[in-house]
């Protein structure tokens, strides 16, 4: 599948086409490798010690093709901390709270050690994150939420591509200010951690102020047209995080599959229950439940996650229909059906080569 619209950053990455995948699945990112496009790993959700381990199956997986990783760097979390420290210092409401919740949707605990049970998002966890992350071969290093600008001057000596996930014009400067190389503009419909702009608004504005640094467009995109779009925008590509949650490679949770295949867009909601910071998912009775009446406001980062971490990766374990729910955007209303990555960067790009037919249509016989 050669593309014919490659941006300048899919010529310096090495990648065919204008098509960026986050995604915590190896397999789901080598799959992305293999059909062109630029896969980034997520690995906030990992513990240091298995860094090494995800990042060697990867690139078992992909050989030398271009990857990413990406970190969640938010500041304002504790320097050094332990779930059973933070624990005791919850607020007994709304440990009482969630308690009530836990009998009346009956939620069995947790088997298996997670990141959601066992860590807690401080300075620590991320220095040591940072260091693993820093000894791949990934070729870029994106982060999102915060920007550190020892992590951007050392990924940048070790000839790594930086990359900022952004959600306003003021988080853009500022990544601009520190040297990041690549803007990633994510807009309001995206999944996982948003602000409060929707992408076709975000996008031009931090296109405007980028001058030679690239822009690529995120949230509710899942279509070769959006990407298309994006690019006519000024953009040279698209981020892309839900859609693959559809692919067979992804192992989602069968019940979660069947939410994200009948869910619309309307169906994703913005929480602060998952993390503490405001956050796209999909919705389920476990999301709802926070906004009936008397329920408490969420704590923050990262107390909400020590709040409701075990409940989060029981309902992942036992697969419960009732209360799972993911980080989902707006992008959903495209998940129809179980599928595979190589299917989905097929129809992606075919997709955009359909637009582009159409946009020459409308440009009419004498446009050249
Ligand atoms: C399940 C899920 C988890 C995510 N986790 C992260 C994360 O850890 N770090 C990050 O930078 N972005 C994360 N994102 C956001 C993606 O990087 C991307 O910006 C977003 O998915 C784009 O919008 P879309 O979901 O509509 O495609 C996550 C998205 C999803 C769907």
């Amino acid at each position: 599948m050669n593309s014919y619209l490659r941006t300048p950053l899919c010529e310096r990455l090495g990648i065919r086409h204008p098509i960026f995948g986050f995604s915590h699945s190896v397999d789901v990112c080598v799959a992305i490798a293999k059909a062109g496009g630029f896969p980034v790993v997520g690995l906030a959700r990992e513990m240091p010690h298995e860094i090494p381990h995800i990042l060697a199956a990867v690139e078992a997986g992909m050989g030398d093709m271009p990857y990413g990783i990406d970190l969640m760097l938010p500041s304002a979390v504790p320097q050094e901390a332990t779930v059973e420290g933070l624990r005791a210092a919850l607020p007994a409401a709304h440990v009482d709270f969630v308690e009530g919740l836990r009998q009346r949707f009956e939620v069995e605990p947790p088997n298996k050690p997670s990141f959601f049970t066992t860590q807690v998002r401080s300075e620590a966890l991320f220095e040591a994150q940072i260091d693993a992350v820093l000894g791949s071969n990934a070729r870029g290093i994106a982060t999102a939420i915060g920007l550190r600008a020892d992590l951007i001057d050392r990924a940048k000596a070790l000839g790594k591509v930086t990359f900022s996930l952004v959600g306003s014009v003021r988080h853009a400067q500022k990544a601009l200010d520190m040297g990041v190389e690549v803007l990633v503009a994510q807009g309001y419909d995206a999944g996982g951690h948003t602000g409060p702009v929707g992408t076709l608004s975000l996008v031009p504005q931090i296109v405007a102020i980028a001058g030679d640094v690239p822009v690529l467009a995120a949230g509710g995109i899942a279509t070769g047209a959006q990407v298309l779009g994006s690019i006519a925008m000024g953009a040279q590509g698209a981020w892309l995080g839900t859609l693959w949650m559809a692919a067979r490679e992804n192992h989602t949770p069968p019940a979660l599959l069947d939410r994200l295949i009948a869910s619309r867009s309307e169906d994703t909601v913005i929480t602060r229950a998952h993390s503490g910071k405001p956050c796209r998912v999909v919705r389920s009775d476990w999301i709802d439940a926070w906004s009936e009446p008397g329920a408490p406001v969420p704590l923050g980062m990262p107390l909400q996650q020590v709040l409701t971490g075990d409940v989060f990766a029981s309902m992942h374990e036992h697969d419960d229909a009732r209360l799972i729910y993911e980080a989902a955007g707006q992008s959903v209303f495209a998940i129809e059906r179980e599928t595979t990555v190589a299917a989905q960067m097929s129809t992606l790009v075919q997709d955009m080569e359909l637009a582009w037919q159409r946009l020459r249509g409308f440009a009419g016989p004498n446009s050249g």
